[in-house]
């Protein structure tokens, strides 16, 4: 694992968006994993400042996203469809047809998570973005996920959902399911990139990096992946 540890969230976010300007320039068709979340809003923005300003093109770029709630249409303001295009979709020059994250409006769950795997194996992924969870989850795998698992229906923690219900009205708007790319459709990309920063991740963080691989903390499997860079701030990065 490549650790890199920035000062704050601002200089995390410009290191992690020069990696992903750097795959996309090197290599125009590029298929990059996406992730949500407050973590990567940074990065998204230094990529959008980028291409406004030195013209990196995303014409051919074709994306895949870790993950969805489960009940929310592409157009609910919480939806991680809503999020890809509000940050980062809507600013460059991708074609959003070539956009793709789980439908978590799809009224056959179990179908729809077979259509994403179906797309996953002929989409390898040249770079994952992934965020962390407080509890150690990528995308939304939960502790003790099975690492073999692929894009399946997951029941969120009651830490997640705490955890992610500043961004909605209230608590009880927060789905309690969502879909998630799998463990193993992570590990597939070529090259993962973490981007993390609090120290309220600092915990999680330590097991990832230094921990016993386990299912309890699902980011430890990273320690299995032959190119992984975690770039953190100095907060995230207190334990190690
Ligand atoms: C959410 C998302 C993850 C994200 C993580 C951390 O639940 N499903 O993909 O990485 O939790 O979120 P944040 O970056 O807002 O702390």
């Amino acid at each position: 694992m490549n650790v890199i540890i920035t000062e704050n969230y601002e200089e995390m976010s410009k290191k992690a968006a020069e990696i992903l300007i750097g795959i996309v320039k090197s290599n125009p068709n590029a298929i990059l994993g996406l992730a949500t979340g407050s973590s990567p809003i940074g990065t998204y923005k230094n990529m959008i400042k980028d291409h406004k300003e030195n013209g990196t093109s995303y014409k051919n770029v074709k994306t895949v996203n870790l993950d969805e709630y489960v009940g929310l249409t592409k157009d609910h303001d919480q939806s991680y469809a809503y999020f890809m295009r509000t940050n980062l979709f809507d600013y460059i020059d991708i074609d959003q047809n070539n956009t793709n994250l789980p439908c978590g409006s799809a009224p056959d769950t179990q179908k729809e998570c077979d259509r994403y795997n179906a797309l996953l194996e002929t989409m390898k992924q040249d770079v994952q973005v992934l965020g962390l969870g407080s509890n150690g989850h990528i995308g939304f795998n939960e502790p003790n996920t099975p690492f073999e698992s692929v894009t399946h229906l997951v029941d969120l923690t009651e830490n997640t959902i705490k955890d992610n219900s500043r961004l909605f009205a209230s608590i009880d708007e927060v789905p309690r399911q969502a879909l998630s790319m799998g463990i193993k459709n992570i590990m597939q990309a070529k090259s993962i990139l973490m981007v993390v920063s609090g120290k309220n991740k600092a915990e999680a963080v330590k097991g990832m990096v230094k921990g016993e691989v386990t299912p309890a903390l699902p980011a430890s499997v990273l320690q299995l992946h032959p190119y992984v860079t975690i770039v953190c701030d100095k907060d995230a990065a207190s334990l190690l």
